[in-house]
């Protein structure tokens, strides 16, 4: 009787272990999985076309069938949910909130979106460029219509589109940005959650008409299960933030496992011959001169980060 009273009490503590994953941040030994490990426990997570990726500027190639987006809902005033899901926080958009353009093959409905970050003073976005890690970046998780979830989306290589902004760090606060670190901090554990009334994504994010330059890839969720079924976006524009912003968000938050939640990114993984293209931005022209435009705005980018 004994005996079978613990074993009740082990097997959910063991079932929750090995459904688990987490970051190398959580020195998880053996008890979970960290990234290194992921595709063990998740094998789609071991794929050819796994994200995040570092961008190599020189090799980008440059695509005139890459127009603009449409964003629909992006300026309506929402309430959204915020979540501690244990390892990141996510907030969740209401299907209104929609996409289109973009070479994307069809209509995609916003789901959530969630920020990776570093911790004291560490950068901690996904994506690089030319091996420079950005201090946090946004993920906008978009979902292919008709589709009404990750798991019907996952089967089609473009069921999922998203959309990820990188920061850069700037001296001035990003007023722009207060409401989700406030949101933050009122969902400290996993499970807790809260909501931001009067919530508008255009808030945090600048209008579809300043997002013509941008790089796109094929390449998968980089969380587990690693679904090898995002079409990715990552905008040569940047968003700021300052470092006391940094600071006060990579203190708010703990992982499931009761620990700080920081330097919340997977590593790098291999481009596996996969070709990372570059929207021509702005009006018609050249191919040549877009490719200056292109190279170009990298350097302005880069600058701008060093000072
Ligand atoms: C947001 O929530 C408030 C308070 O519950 C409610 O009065 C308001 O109508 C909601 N706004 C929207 C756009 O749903
Ligand atoms: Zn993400």
């Amino acid at each position: 009787m004994g005996f079978s009273l613990y074993l009740l009490t082990l097997i959910p503590l063991l079932s929750q272990c090995t459904a688990q994953w987490c970051y190398q941040s959580q020195y998880c030994d053996e008890t979970c999985k960290d990234p290194n490990h992921w595709a063990t426990q998740f094998p789609r997570c071991g794929g050819l076309r796994q994200s995040p990726i570092n961008i190599v500027t020189s090799k980008v190639r440059i695509n005139t069938a890459l127009p603009p987006f449409n964003f629909i809902g992006h300026t309506d005033i929402i309430n959204i949910t915020v979540e501690n899901k244990g390892h990141s926080a996510h907030f969740v958009l209401p299907q209104s909130v929609r996409l289109t353009g973009g070479a994307l093959p069809g209509h995609y409905r916003a789901a959530q979106f969630h920020f990776h970050w570093g911790g004291n003073g560490r950068p901690g976005s996904e994506h690089t460029i030319d091996g420079e890690r950005f201090p946090m970046e946004l993920h906008i998780v978009h979902i292919k219509e008709p589709y009404g979830s990750m798991a019907e989306a996952e089967h089609d290589t473009a069921g999922i589109a998203l959309l990820a902004f990188l920061f850069e760090e700037t001296t001035d606060n990003n007023p722009n940005m207060d409401a989700v670190i406030a949101a933050l901090g009122q969902v400290p554990n996993n499970g807790s959650s809260t909501v931001i009334p009067n919530f508008r994504l255009s808030d945090i994010i600048p209008a579809a008409k300043d997002l013509h330059s941008y790089y796109r890839y094929v390449g998968s969720m980089t969380t587990p299960g690693c679904e090898q079924a995002v079409a990715w976006t990552l905008f040569h524009r940047t968003l700021s933030i300052s470092g006391r912003q940094l600071e006060t968000i990579v203190n708010q938050c703990r992982f499931w496992t009761g620990l700080p939640m920081t330097d919340i990114f997977r590593p790098t993984q291999p481009l596996d011959g996969r070709v990372v293209y570059c929207s021509k931005s702005g009006t018609a022209q050249r191919s040549v001169i877009n490719l200056q435009l292109c190279i170009f705005s990298v350097v302005l980018m880069t600058k701008a980060l060093i000072h």
